[in-house]
């Protein structure tokens, strides 16, 4: 994977947001003997595809990732706004399936079919339905749906992430006016994972990095 590394490390290391969480998640990838797959929700949608946007440029990524492993290595993405799925098209190599449609509705077909070719998703990348942090909770059950419709396919393995979701907290000011973090109420995974985060907590899944992304393994058995 050296191919790959080189390019994560000069090119898009010092244009990423979530340089760290992307590095790890690719390291994951590297210790799955044979090939992976990868599926995402909500795809790249700048066609500026290296812009400093905030975006995450993921689809890229991955696309480049599989690309540079040669074993046959599959990635699939969903989203339900047409011009971003064309921008996405135009953006990357015919190994990666982009679908126009609803996530949810997508994930229960797709993992039927990776069921049917004996497959589990080794990478769930989950970054859909744009979140309000100020009215997190729509877009936090749109993103336990998709872990939801995406069940089947997952085994102890793979690897579960979800974007925009840092941790949240209340502070409190002291008599010094100076804000500490309220004793009685420890920060919790916020954002887009919000409700994941508390689904893989109750189920002992395990957390395997704690970033602007969170992720956790281990969601079955
Ligand atoms: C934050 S962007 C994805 C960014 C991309 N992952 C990246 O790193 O560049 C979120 C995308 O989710 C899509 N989306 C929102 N609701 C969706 C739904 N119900 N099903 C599929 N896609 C959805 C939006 O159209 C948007 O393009």
């Amino acid at each position: 994977m050296q191919e790959f590394w080189n390019f994560f490390n000069q090119k898009a290391s010092s244009l990423l947001q979530r340089e760290t969480s992307f590095r790890k998640m690719f390291e994951y990838l590297d210790q799955i003997q044979g090939s992976v797959i990868i599926v995402e929700t909500g795809c790249v949608r700048n066609r500026d595809p290296w812009a400093m946007t905030g975006e995450g440029h993921s689809t890229l990524l991955f696309d480049h990732y599989i690309n540079c492993r040669k074993d046959g290595s599959k990635a699939f993405t969903v989203d339900i706004n047409p011009q971003a799925v064309e921008v996405c098209r135009s953006l990357v190599s015919s190994e990666v399936t982009v679908h126009e449609g609803d996530s949810v509705a997508y994930l229960n077909s797709l993992t039927k079919q990776l069921l049917g070719i004996g497959r589990h998703i080794s990478l769930l990348y989950l970054d859909s339905y744009d979140v309000d942090y100020n009215y997190w909770y729509p877009s936090a059950a749109h993103h336990l749906k998709e872990l939801t419709a995406a069940w089947r396919a997952i085994d102890s393995k793979t690897l579960v992430v979800v974007d925009d979701c840092p941790m949240s907290a209340n502070l409190v000011a002291g008599a010094d006016g100076q804000f500490q973090l309220d004793r009685f109420y420890k920060p919790i995974v916020g954002g887009k994972g919000r409700l994941v985060a508390e689904f893989a907590e109750e189920v002992e899944a395990r957390m395997v990095f704690s970033h602007y992304q969170h992720a956790w393994n281990g969601f079955q058995g």
